[in-house]
């Protein structure tokens, strides 16, 4: 047994570490100490953080997450939740103190039960996103819920934050597909509210505040989640438009004759049709000539007889005739529907390859897009010299992931050194335009002040009185969401962003 490091040993508390503790509870094989084993646990994705912890605990199942979280409560050690570590804020790395511990959830990985006939399946938090949509397809049936990293995020960070992706449109967030959620509470109580019930109205929802919680009221560890029919039978189309009032109009139009069948809606800028297919294998331009904007639309329909093809087709040839669609490609084959999708899903990963870049995750009403992207490119251009703009995204929910990269040639650090005073500006107009400045991302540890910030004081003072009711003691992700003051509290100071 390797020895527990000292900052697992409080001086007002028993000798025994919380480490040891654990480890006699949950078995040898559940607690990782040795530094290159919890090295991964201890950075974000983006490398925005990088903190310490006294041990990574692996529980296998939900008694063992309640005993590790009922003995961390005892002791007042801060224990933060970690799924696939694809948090763009933070939200699932432990603080510097070296005073916490991470709780993986990735040996939860089972899909309990699969009900075809009901439309419903239970999965564990630790099953990656796509392992779910599988279970669901083998079985004849969808799980929507589609993200750029389902092939590693899984299903109980989905729900800690309530996750977004290309099917909002037509399915809505997370939020919208959970019936019901088994979490383990602050003091290792389980709330089994698994029911699969569409309808239970017994007083309140209380599964629904764990839903974007990031884990900082409970940890979830199994859900109920809503299954639809099988897509058969797909439409999807690259396009270049006008300019982005044009893709609202596009959008309207496509809505309005396909009805509920339009499932995504993407915006993208030239340059990210340049920066995918210089950094990433394989992605070419769908069209010949250079546009200023593009839009990625899909229509779905489970009816394999639903003319999808004919309506995205008429749609297209209107807005052409009106000009507000200059160019246009369909795919003619599930190859090249993934080619555009490989496209759209790939700009994180070819802004990072690109250099040092500014997120934003913003959300504004759908009408407002073109008037507030016109606003705030303006005000990026005259104040972030160094600086392009790559603003892209889900424009049929009204969020643009209004990022910056470092201009070619341009110095990364006085390039980074503008991220406050930029994220002041676009938060400030995202504000005015009766916007989010968060739309799918959570606030994670980087956004708490601007919660602060933005947050009416009511919503405030409520998320306070329910973060002191589930978690008197602090214990869960200190330091993300919300400044509280506990004896587990971490420091919600901002990094570097890069
Ligand atoms: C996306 O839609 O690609 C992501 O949410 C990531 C991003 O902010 O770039
Ligand atoms: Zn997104």
């Amino acid at each position: 047994m390797s020895a527990s490091p000292p900052c697992a040993r409080r001086p007002d508390g028993p000798l025994r570490s919380i480490v040891d503790q654990i480890r006699e509870r949950l078995g040898e094989h559940a607690v990782l100490t040795a530094p290159a084993d919890i090295a991964p646990y201890l950075t974000d994705h983006r490398g925005l953080y990088h903190g310490r912890a006294c041990a990574v605990v692996l529980p296998r199942t939900v008694e063992q997450v309640s005993q590790a979280l009922s003995l961390c409560n005892e002791r007042r050690i801060g224990v933060v939740p970690h799924g696939g570590n694809t948090s763009y804020c933070g939200g699932a790395t432990p603080d510097e103190s070296g005073r916490q511990i991470v709780l993986a959830l990735a040996r939860l990985d089972r899909i309990r039960s699969l009900d075809a006939a009901g439309f419903t399946l239970v999965a564990e938090a630790g099953c990656i996103l796509r392992n779910v949509q599988s279970a669901a397809d083998e079985c004849g049936r969808l799980f929507p819920l589609s993200l750029g990293s389902e092939g590693s995020c899984q299903i109980g960070g989905n729900l800690a934050t309530n996750a977004g992706g290309t099917q909002v449109l037509r399915y809505g967030m997370i939020r919208d597909l959970v019936l019901g959620l088994e979490v383990v509470l602050a003091d290792g109580r389980v709330l089994p509210s698994l029911s699969a019930l569409r309808k239970d109205n017994t007083g309140y929802d209380v599964k629904s505040l764990f839903l974007g919680s990031e884990g900082t009221l409970g940890v979830i560890t199994a859900a109920s989640l809503k299954l639809y029919p099988k897509v058969r039978r797909l439409a999807t189309a690259f396009a270049a438009v006008r300019d982005v009032q044009a893709a609202v109009e596009l959008l309207a139009d496509l809505r309005e004759r396909g009805a509920d069948s339009v499932s995504s809606f993407e915006l993208l800028p030239r340059i990210a049709v340049d920066l995918t297919t210089r950094h990433i294998p394989g992605v070419v331009d769908p069209l010949g000539a250079r546009h200023a904007w593009y839009v990625l639309c899909e229509l779905a329909s489970s009816r394999a007889d639903e003319p999808l093809s004919e309506t995205l087709e008429s749609a297209l040839a209107a807005a052409l005739e009106s000009g507000g669609v200059l160019d246009a490609a369909l795919a003619q084959s599930e190859r090249e529907r993934e080619a555009f999708w490989r496209m759209r899903e790939s700009v994180p990963e070819a802004q990072r390859r690109d250099g040092a870049s500014l997120k934003h995750d913003i959300s504004v009403p759908v009408g407002r897009l073109p008037e507030f992207v016109r606003q705030a490119s303006e005000w990026v251009g005259q104040h972030v010299p160094d600086g392009r703009l790559v603003a892209y995204g889900h424009v049929g929910d009204g969020n643009l992931h209004f990022n910056l990269n470092q201009a070619p040639g341009a110095d990364a650090a006085t390039f980074l050194s503008r991220s406050d005073m930029v994220m002041r500006a676009i938060h400030d107009l995202v504000h005015d335009f009766g916007g989010s400045f968060s739309a799918e991302h959570g606030i994670g540890r980087l956004k708490v002040a601007e919660l602060e910030r933005y947050g009416s004081a009511v919503e405030l003072d409520l998320m306070r009185a329910i973060k002191q009711a589930l978690d008197p003691n602090g214990i869960l992700n200190p330091g993300k969401v919300l400044r509280v003051q506990s004896p587990a509290r971490a420091d919600a100071a901002r990094p570097r962003v890069r």
